[in-house]
């Protein structure tokens, strides 16, 4: 057990309200080192603002060399946890080894339930009234992993896309931050004491 910090990279692509909500509630229990993006976005600006590293790696036709500058890009921070909030590539096994264990996703579905880039509008399309969001391990597969979390979020007659996914995100936003607060290293693994 390692009572310290935890070092924490995060991994973002769009507008990095998830990003925001992790890094403005840094506390003694984990501080965000970096921030990587696979394109310019306004999460790469919201970690310049706060003052921490950013790296842009864009997605490349040859997948595993994108990987690899992937592996680089986050080791180079060596953290202890690596999150994905909100990052649209799927990371390959090159990545899921090199962090395995210490790689964890949040997705706005209630897993296994619409897994991939659609979830929201999956689940409206399906006419669930119950859905929500996820954090689990990332593995690699197309958010399949080990759960860690879940929180359910009704839906409203009516709702669109847009309002929906902005109610997941507020759970999500609570979610991980709780999450990472927390966190523990065990044996090499992150495991979270909620
Ligand atoms: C979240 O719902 C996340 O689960 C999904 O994309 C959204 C990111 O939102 N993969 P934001 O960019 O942090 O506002």
């Amino acid at each position: 057990m390692c009572d310290s910090a935890k070092s924490v990279a995060v991994l973002a692509s769009g507008t990095g309200t998830l990003l925001k909500a992790i890094i403005d509630n840094q506390e003694s229990r984990y501080r965000v080192d970096l921030v990587v993006a696979d394109q310019i976005c306004p999460a790469v600006q919201r970690a310049k603002n706060a003052g921490i590293r950013t790296a842009v790696v864009p997605m490349e036709e040859n997948r595993n060399a994108w990987n690899e500058k992937m592996v680089a890009a986050v080791a180079s921070v060596d953290p202890d946890l690596v999150v994905s909030a909100g990052f649209m590539c799927l990371l390959g096994p090159a990545f899921v080894k090199e962090f395995a264990g210490r790689t964890i996703n949040t997705h706005p579905s209630l897993l296994p339930a619409f897994p991939g880039a659609h979830a929201v509008r999956d689940a409206l399309d399906h006419g669930v009234k119950v859905t929500g969001c996820t954090v689990h391990y990332v593995d690699a597969g197309l958010d399949s992993g080990e759960i860690i979390a879940q929180r359910a979020v009704e839906v409203e007659a009516g709702d669109t896309e847009f309002e929906l996914h902005e109610r997941i995100k507020k759970a999500e936003r609570e979610q991980i931050v709780h999450l990472l607060h927390h966190a523990e290293l065990v044996n090499g693994k992150v495991v979270f004491n909620v």
